[in-house]
């Protein structure tokens, strides 16, 4: 079996890595990769928004399956290109992937399917979106409709600050396209998690609960990031089917795209609020996320080449997917300056030393190889991860490979899934794991 994987990123290594440990033992190809997942399949210089470029090189090398990691080529339509093809792909077409390239449109398929959201309403004048904020007051939260690498929401805790974001997208156009239309949400309180399922069209296999950590300082201070780490599970949903996820959430959404005409196959993430009435979902994503695919592929057992084909072609066994029991915690460590300015091409150390622990492994975000060494190559430039047989336990072997690895003014949070035992779960008894220390 062949596969390529589109993108090159940590979650993308991650994925390189796990079809590298399958029994299956496919032959990987990654467009375009990194230094980590060159060490395990044959990195291919097209890049992840080169649409034709990418659509060539399958015609040429002929996978038999094709996986996309990040959002922006399935809003493009690369899969649908590739099915046009006869070339099977896992991620949803153009009309699915909207769910994540119009917060608009995934507001409308939820409304329809009714699943429990924040209330939210679209425009498109800013003089509208004002007089809306004004009726309404504060707190709420402003985002822009389409894909803004993920700096389009504005959390408002004052009117000023709402009518400000309102101006920014529709008036200035800081988002581009992507802010051309604005929605005005309620802000919803609670705890955030994340869970994904792998749809093929028809049938739902929910995964174990994630959590990211998307501020780049710890305590959630500083600005928003692509994620500095992530944990599997998360207890404030321990587990997705008992907490009716399915139900509530994944077959109506399901039901609603199908009789749309639109037949989705890949991932379908919900990134959900646990609130006091319950899970409401605050957006959808099409795709793995960025880093809670690192906390939730080494807990992956089972088949994974032929689980993700098998969900391309719309023939998913749900119970060949099983999971290992353990916890795992992925810690980032980004260049200084991430998610701002911040300088590439610093050699990185300690990574051999780092990987040698037991049940730690390193995945490269942005990184390459530069004269036999290993460098920065991106803000987020290593995921390192670790199992245990708990939260702390996995946390301190990842932090223990994060103590091996050097290079120039990196940083990471210290404080990666400590919310997962110190804060008790909204709605849920608390956890066995309470109290414990790393
Ligand atoms: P999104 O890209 O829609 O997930 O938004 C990014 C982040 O903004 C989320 O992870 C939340 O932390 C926050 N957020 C989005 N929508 C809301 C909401 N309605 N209430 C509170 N926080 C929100
Ligand atoms: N970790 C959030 C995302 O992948 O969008």
């Amino acid at each position: 079996m062949k596969v390529l994987v589109v993108g090159s990123g940590g979650r993308e290594h991650a994925l390189v890595w796990r079809l590298a440990h399958d029994s299956e033992r496919p032959e990987i190809l990654v467009a375009s990769g990194n230094a980590g997942t060159a060490q395990l399949a044959r990195n291919v210089p097209v890049a992840p928004s080169n649409i034709a470029g990418l659509v060539a090189l399958a015609l040429r090398e002929r996978p038999d399956l094709v996986v996309v990691g990040p959002e922006a080529p399935l809003c493009a339509g690369l899969a649908d290109e590739l099915r046009a093809r006869n070339i099977p792909v896992f991620g949803p077409g153009r009309d699915g992937a909207r769910i994540e390239g119009s917060k608009a449109f995934c507001k409308e398929i939820l409304t329809a399917a009714g699943v429990p959201t924040a209330r939210a309403q679209a425009f498109v004048r800013s003089e509208d979106a004002i007089e809306w904020i004004r009726r309404h007051g504060a707190p709420l939260v402003v985002k822009a409709d389409g894909l803004a690498a993920g700096k389009g929401v504005t959390v408002c805790d004052t009117i000023e600050e709402a009518e400000q974001a309102v101006r920014d997208a529709l008036d200035r156009r800081v988002f581009g396209e992507a802010g051309e239309t604005v929605l005005m949400e309620e802000r919803l309180d609670g705890e955030e998690a994340s869970v994904l399922a792998l749809v093929d069209g028809e049938r739902i296999a929910l995964l174990p609960s994630a959590q990211d950590h998307k501020r780049v300082f710890d305590q959630d201070k500083g600005p928003n990031t692509g994620g500095m780490g992530a944990y599997s599970p998360a207890p404030v949903v321990e587990n997705p089917e008992a907490a009716g996820l399915r139900r509530l959430i994944f077959e109506p959404v399901l039901r609603e795209l199908r009789r749309r005409g639109i037949e989705y196959r890949g991932v379908l993430y919900a990134g959900l609020m646990i609130t006091r009435d319950g899970p409401k979902v605050l957006e959808f994503n099409c795709r793995f996320g960025d880093p809670e695919t690192q906390a939730l592929l080494p807990r992956w057992e089972g088949p994974f080449a032929r689980t993700l084909l098998d969900c391309a072609l719309g023939r998913l066994d749900p119970s060949l997917i099983r999971w290992r029991p353990e916890a795992c915690v992925c810690v980032v460590m980004a260049a200084g300056g991430y998610p701002g300015i911040y300088e590439t091409g610093d050699p990185i150390e300690g990574l051999e030393e780092a990987e040698r622990l037991p049940d730690v492994v390193v995945f490269h975000a942005g990184t390459a190889r530069r004269d036999g060494q290993v460098v920065t190559a991106g803000g987020r430039v290593l995921g390192v991860t670790a199992l245990g047989s708990t939260i702390p336990v996995a946390v301190r072997r990842a932090y223990e490979a994060v103590e091996r690895i050097r290079f120039r003014n990196m940083q990471y949070r210290r404080d990666i899934a400590l919310r997962a035992w110190t804060r008790p779960a909204v709605g849920t008894p608390t956890t066995s794991q309470q109290g414990d220390q790393p």
